[in-house]
Formats: structure tokens, C-alpha cells, sequence
């Protein structure tokens, strides 16, 4: 099988590897080598353009490219004479060009087969007023693909009567699994702030579907979608070494083996905090390397304490939200242990974990009170449940001690990205920030419909980098490849880090993982 999906995040890896060159690379003479003395340096933040739909869905395609899904609403970029909702980015250019899905893609999730093609899948109905176009379709049971090119001539691929869901998935969550396909999990069958046992949708399907555990292409029920009620959407999925899968929703946890079709209970979120939408937190698997020997740890950030049975209109914008960040090793000793709980400086719902090539995690975007999603608490702020932007990303050091895990990256930006705001590493080791759009149509009161994208520049980016050549366009699964790097002078003990940069929607960051080889 080819794994092309892993070329995206093999350039970032390589390049991403730069920013490990560039740990061990002296500054001065007198610097020393520890590989703990990360780059210093001051951050950059570009603002170069606008994404012509709002990116509340945002993945890196290609060395140049990433495609960025909006839902329907009255956007300033328009394909074959309609509005758009969806668009590619170029890093080259900063341009955009519009992309022409048939459905909804509001509230989708996505995941990439191992063979590169991107399976977008759910959405919702149309709900925008003063628009209509007969060819528009209702998302919920959408599936779409998308393979990535660089010649700027593909586009997504729709064909709502033979290729859809087995059910309506309106904020499902989507893992790619160990055979290279996408298990696509959960959501509500129609919509709503929180997800009740009405609309629930306690169920997984495979894509392409299987024939497995007696369920001939089915949706297959999750009894763990059924008990983490009320706060259920856009469950947190991590595909684990050993092929099981964290799943995390409300404030609990479990390991669920596919294979089998069995879910083992993992001890609850800490302290009450509810780490799924509309109380969202960020989550990753830490980085794989030889020093952990390979053992998975799982954290999760932020997140809200609010009750999940409150009518919506009691809660209120300014809660503050959680600051909690919780590790626990996903080993039978490390499950035995617990979670491990640490503070963050600051208090965040919404916020995306960003894994970077020096092997820190980047705690970006969110908010510090409130909740997800527009247009239900007493106090709204315009629409936005949330307030008080948190407009400044924090380096968190998952090897460093206890107590001294946290740092200030010195940078902010003056653009809350709030709910529907999205954010990804880039090949070259910069963060992609774009969206935020607590609004059920386009907006210019406060917190509008954002289309700015940004670029943080990490001060490794500053520094000689590593170049390579000889990158294969695609990759046998398990084959061995070459690459040939030139190394800038003085670079001693190289580690190469693969990153698989993910999809990214509603703080949940599908399939974006770290591994040194
Ligand atoms: C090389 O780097 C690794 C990881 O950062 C470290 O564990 C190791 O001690 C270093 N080796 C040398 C020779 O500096
Ligand atoms: C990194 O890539 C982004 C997007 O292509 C670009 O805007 C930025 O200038 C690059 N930064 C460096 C230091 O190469
Ligand atoms: C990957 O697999 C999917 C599902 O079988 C297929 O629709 C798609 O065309 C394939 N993509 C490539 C690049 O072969």
C-alpha cells in the first residue's frame, strides 16, 4: 500500500528535522550542546493574505498546498458563479483558489487514507437565509475525496448517491487506523449546542467499509458515545503504536481495539474538566522517540468545568475555562498511575495542540472563558459563547521537569481565533493560523467571520537549516527510502523527526502524531 500521506508530513519531518539540527547547532562558540537548550530567539508573525472562505477546517496537502473547508455561508470567493465554501492555499503565492464540494461541509471531519486521498466526511443542511443553489446538497451523510496536487487542477470528488455514510454525522471525529483506512466516529444526526440522546449518533463506520465483527459495512454501536452524554462532539481519537485507539469525550477516556470491537474503560479527566465540544480542549499524542523508547502518553489541555445539563442560556461567556493539562502514559503501568495533572499560564477552551520539530508541543489559539460554539449562552458576545481571546501561544516541554514545563513564546497576535478557527504546522516548520467564526453567517461585528491567515515563525526557522533532495512522491508501506541532506556547518548529532501534520478542526487535531526514527 502506498502511504503518500505521509509525504506532507515527511517534508515537515525532514524540515521539521532543521529545527533539531538547529537545537544542537552552537550559537556562539561558548553555546553549549545540550539538547535541552532549545533555539532562543524572538518569534515571527506574518499576516500575508486571506483565505476566501473561513477556515474552520484546515489541512497541509502538499509541500505548497492546503485545503481549507468553510461551511455555506455568503463568502467573498466565488467557483462557477456561486459562493464558494471551500478553498486551496498556496505557500508560495499566498493565493487562494476556490474548490467546489456539492455538500455542506459544516462540521465535517477529515482524515487521510494511506494512499494521500483526504476522506472528508458529515456536514449539515443549509441553514443560511437569502441564498439558494439547487445543487447544493445536505452534508450530513456526506463522504468526499480529495487527492492532493500541485498543479492546481484537482478538486473534491462528490457522488452523494452511490458514495455516502451509513447515517447522519453532523461534529463526528475520524482516525486513520494501522490498515490505512479512516474509522469515522460519532456525532449527533442532526444538530445542536450539546449532543442529547436524541440525536446522538453512538456509532462507528469504516472508510472504505469493512466486513468485520459481524457488521457487513453497518454503522457499529459505541456504548462510550452513549455514556459521555451531554458533551460528546468531536470526541478526541488517537491512533496508538500497538493499533488500539485513545478515544476521550466529556470527562471520560477508553482504549477501543477495532479489531475486536472492544472498549476498555481508562480512568476519568481529572477534576471534573469535560474535554469535548462545546467544552473543548486541545489533545496529542507526545512525541515518539528513542529516548521514551516509543512509549505512547497521551495530554490533554483545557477544556471547561461547566455543566453539561445547565439550560445553555445560564451559562455564560465570561467562565473561566479550564487551565488543566492532563499526561498519562498509555502503558498497564502508566494506566495504573493515572493521569499526571499540570496548570497552564492560562486558561483555554478551544485551544489546538501543535506539535513542533524540536519535539515541543505549541498550546495556540482558544479562548480563556466561555464555551464553544455561537448563539447560546445569556451572555453572547455578538454571537461568539466565548470571550477573551487567548492571544498569545505557549511552549510546553514534555521532557523537561515538572514545574518548569511551560514557557512564554513572547509573541501575539491581535486576531482572536476563537470557535471555527483552525491551525497547522507547515512543511517549513511555521504555524498556520486561519478561521474563527462564532457566527451562523458571514459577520463584521465583534469577533466577525475571520479570513487573515497568519504564520508564527518559531526562531528555529531563523537559523542555517538542512536541505535534502531525492524525496519519492509516494512510499511502500514499511519500504525504506534515502533521502540526501546537506547539514549547515557545525551541525553534530542529527535526529530526524516524521510528522504527520494532520487535520485540523474544532481543536481537535485528526491523525497529527511525531516520531523520531
Ligand atoms: C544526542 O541527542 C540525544 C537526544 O537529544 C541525546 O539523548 C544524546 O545524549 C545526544 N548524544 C550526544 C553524543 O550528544
Ligand atoms: C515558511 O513558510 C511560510 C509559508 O510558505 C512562509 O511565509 C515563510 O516565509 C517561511 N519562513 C521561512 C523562515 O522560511
Ligand atoms: C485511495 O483509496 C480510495 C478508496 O479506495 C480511492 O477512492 C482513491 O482514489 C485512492 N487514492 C489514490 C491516490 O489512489
Amino acid at each position: 500500500m502506498l502511504q503518500r500521506s505521509l509525504i506532507p508530513a515527511l517534508l515537515s519531518g525532514s524540515l521539521l528535522g532543521t529545527s533539531a539540527f538547529a537545537a544542537n547547532i552552537p550559537r556562539s562558540p561558548a553555546a553549549s550542546l545540550d539538547p535541552r537548550a532549545f533555539v532562543s530567539g524572538s518569534w515571527g508573525l506574518t499576516q500575508p493574505g486571506t483565505t476566501g472562505v473561513s477556515a474552520m477546517q484546515l489541512a497541509v496537502t502538499s509541500e505548497s498546498t492546503a485545503i481549507i473547508l468553510d461551511k455555506v455561508e455568503h463568502n467573498p470567493l466565488t467557483v462557477n458563479g456561486h459562493i464558494a465554501w471551500a478553498s486551496e492555499l498556496n505557500f508560495n503565492t499566498n493565493q487562494v483558489r476556490p474548490l467546489n464540494p456539492l455538500s455542506n461541509t459544516w462540521c465535517a471531519t477529515g482524515s487521510f487514507l494511506g494512499n494521500g486521498t483526504l476522506v472528508s466526511s458529515g456536514g449539515n443542511p443549509i441553514v443560511i437565509t437569502g441564498w439558494s443553489y439547487s445543487k447544493c446538497q445536505n452534508g450530513l451523510q456526506a463522504i468526499r475525496l480529495f487527492t492532493p496536487c500541485t498543479d492546481g487542477r484537482c478538486d473534491i470528488f462528490e457522488d452523494p448517491a452511490r458514495l455516502h455514510l451509513t447515517s447522519n454525522r453532523w461534529y463526528p471525529s475520524s482516525v486513520r487506523i494501522d490498515d490505512g483506512s479512516v474509522i469515522i466516529y460519532g456525532g449527533s444526526t442532526f444538530g445542536g449546542f450539546e449532543n442529547g440522546a436524541s440525536g446522538n449518533n453512538p456509532s462507528y463506520e469504516f472508510f472504505p467499509p469493512k466486513n468485520i465483527n459481524g457488521f457487513n459495512g453497518v454503522k457499529i454501536p459505541s456504548p462510550f458515545l452513549s455514556n459521555t452524554l451531554n458533551a460528546n462532539h468531536f470526541p478526541i481519537l488517537i491512533m496508538l503504536p500497538d493499533g488500539n485507539i485513545f478515544v476521550a469525550a466529556n470527562q471520560k477516556a477508553m482504549l477501543f481495539n477495532w479489531r475486536t470491537n472492544t472498549e476498555t474503560p481508562l480512568p476519568g479527566i481529572p477534576n471534573g474538566v469535560r474535554v469535548s465540544s462545546p467544552y473543548s480542549a486541545g489533545a496529542v499524542l507526545l512525541p515518539l522517540t528513542p529516548e521514551n523508547n516509543y512509549t505512547p502518553e497521551v495530554m490533554i489541555c483545557g477544556g471547561s468545568t461547566v455543566s453539561d445539563t445547565a439550560n445553555p442560556s445560564s451559562l455564560s461567556s465570561q467562565t473561566p475555562a479550564s487551565a488543566q493539562c492532563s499526561r498519562m502514559v498509555l502503558t498497564q503501568a502508566g494506566i495504573a498511575a493515572g493521569w499526571s495533572v499540570e496548570t497552564m499560564p492560562q486558561a483555554r477552551v478551544m485551544p489546538e495542540l501543535i506539535l513542533l520539530p524540536d519535539g515541543r508541543i505549541l498550546i495556540i489559539n482558544g479562548a480563556q472563558t466561555g464555551v464553544a460554539g455561537y448563539g447560546n449562552v445569556g451572555d453572547q458576545v455578538g454571537s461568539s459563547n466565548a470571550d477573551n481571546p487567548a492571544f498569545s501561544p505557549v511552549l510546553y516541554d514534555p521532557s523537561a521537569a515538572r514545574g518548569s514545563r511551560f514557557s512564554a513564546t513572547g509573541i501575539s497576535s491581535t486576531i482572536p481565533r476563537i470557535y471555527h478557527s483552525t491551525a497547522s504546522l507547515t512543511p517549513n516548520g511555521s504555524i498556520l493560523v486561519a478561521g474563527s467564526n462564532p457566527n451562523d453567517d458571514v459577520q463584521t461585528r465583534k469577533y466577525a467571520t475571520e479570513y487573515r491567515f497568519e504564520y508564527f515563525s518559531p526562531p528555529y526557522l531563523f537559523q542555517p537549516r538542512p536541505t535534502y533532495t531525492g524525496l519519492p512522491a509516494t512510499v511502500g508501506y514499511n519500504a525504506v527510502f534515502s533521502l540526501s541532506v546537506s547539514l549547515p556547518a557545525g551541525a553534530t548529532n542529527v535526529s530526524v523527526a516524521l510528522i504527520d501534520l494532520g487535520f485540523a478542526t474544532h481543536g481537535v487535531h485528526m491523525d497529527h502524531r511525531f516520531l523520531i526514527s
